[in-house]
């Protein structure tokens, strides 16, 4: 392969640091001039869920090959790969899994991502997305860590329905539970995600809107996507957000608010009466992938450049490998810089059930969400 040059942009910002190698660092654009801003880490491959979007329990049995813990980067790992990538214009770290709340002691980690400032000088945005089941329980500590906002999955609000859908006898109750202890510890703001599936828990997307109504936290619902290859994925149990807006209009009128950031990932809708608004995440109909900031570390330390990669950038092998600080950034910056993933807007024209690529997409669950 060869080696670019690396243009570093936008050192104006970056303190001066004396001594001989000065680590490269400065916003990096992609080949659709897409900068690096959002970082999301998964930092376990399991889960104590199986949803049949996602881990559906006939491919991820008791035999199931998760990686063995010597793979798994490091608290120390992960924190020196994230401040390479803060430098590097990285303003949201996002922790996944799998479920996150299952790595053993993560609010170390929390303690360090938290320190993390941008070259400006100001705090990250650090969150984590959770299925909620342990949220009750580690509310307070993720707080007190200095995790700033938590996204929670919720896919129905009948408990029967979202048993059968978490498919491992996990009640609503808890999720609600750890939603509130959330709330409680000021974990804000709170998201909710449901991932919508025509046929299977689309009659619970008005149940849904009426109960997070004025409760402060906002409700997004997300079209069903061709992610990894074990979910039998199929258009015709996509909803398309649009009539996921035009049900929830029927019984709340919606009014279109403004975008907080061009990289957004969800739409969003207010409530005509004032009393919250919602989000639809449209990766299936209306794909965003022309603003997308978003690199994924894999719980081993690759690094994708898209969802719906099949191949992932060894980091873990520079960081085993004795790279310096100034090698690693020098690679994420060449790395991101020849990125031109745009998979979502390229499914019409490449099919998502079919084709070489489609058999060897990674899983979300190895990738984070
Ligand atoms: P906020 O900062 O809270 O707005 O988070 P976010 O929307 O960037 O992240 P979140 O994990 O809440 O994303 C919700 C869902 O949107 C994910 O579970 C995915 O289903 C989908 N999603 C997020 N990022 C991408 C992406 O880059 N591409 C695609 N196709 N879908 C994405
Ligand atoms: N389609 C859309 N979202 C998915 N997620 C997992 N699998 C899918 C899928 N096939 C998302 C859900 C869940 C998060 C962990 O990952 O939003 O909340
Ligand atoms: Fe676990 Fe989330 Fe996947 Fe469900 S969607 S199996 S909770 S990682
Ligand atoms: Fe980004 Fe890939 Fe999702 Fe498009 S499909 S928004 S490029 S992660």
């Amino acid at each position: 392969m060869s080696r670019r040059i690396i243009p570093v942009a936008d050192l104006s910002a970056a303190p001066v640091i004396a001594g001989p190698v000065q680590t490269p660092r400065g916003v990096l654009h992609d080949t659709l001039s897409r900068p690096l801003r959002d970082l999301r880490i998964s930092v376990t491959d399991r889960c104590n869920f199986r949803c049949v979007y996602c881990m559906p329990r006939a491919v991820f049995d008791k035999d199931y090959a998760f990686l063995p813990h010597s793979a798994l980067l490091s608290f120390e790992e992960i924190e020196r790969l994230a401040r390479l990538f803060v430098a590097h214009g990285v303003e949201k770290i996002r922790l996944t899994g799998g479920e996150p709340l299952l790595r053993k002691n993560l609010e170390f980690l929390i303690e360090r991502l938290a320190q993390l400032t941008t070259p400006a000088g100001r705090p990250i945005d650090l969150t984590l997305t959770t299925n909620g089941s342990l949220l009750e329980r580690k509310a307070r500590s993720l707080k007190d860590a200095g995790l700033t906002r938590v996204t929670v999955s919720l896919d129905a609000l009948d408990d029967t329905l979202f048993r059968r859908m978490n498919d491992a006898d996990f009640a609503v109750a808890d999720v609600l539970d750890g939603i509130a202890a959330a709330h409680a510890v000021g974990l804000a703001p709170i998201k909710v995600n449901m991932v919508v599936k025509r046929g299977t828990n689309d009659g619970e997307i008005v149940p849904m809107a009426r109960h997070f109504k004025s409760s402060g936290a906002v409700l997004r619902f997300i079209e069903y996507m061709d992610v990894g290859t074990s979910n039998g994925w199929n258009m015709a149990e996509v909803l398309p957000s649009a009539d996921v807006v035009t049900r929830i209009a029927e019984q709340f009128p919606l009014v279109p608010l403004e975008a907080h950031s061009a990289a957004e990932t969800a739409q969003r809708w207010g409530y005509a009466d004032g009393s919250g608004e919602i989000g639809v995440i449209s990766s299936v109909t209306r794909a965003f992938c022309g603003s997308c900031t978003r690199a994924r570390l894999s719980t081993e330390g690759k690094l994708y450049l898209c969802l719906f990669a099949s191949s992932g950038h060894d980091l873990r092998a520079l960081l085993r490998g004795g790279a310096s600080d100034a090698d690693i950034a020098t690679a994420v910056a060449e790395i991101w810089q020849g990125r031109s993933d745009r998979y979502s807007q390229l499914r019409g024209s490449q099919p998502a059930d079919s084709g070489e690529q489609t058999s060897r997409r990674v899983e979300m669950s190895y990738i984070g969400g």
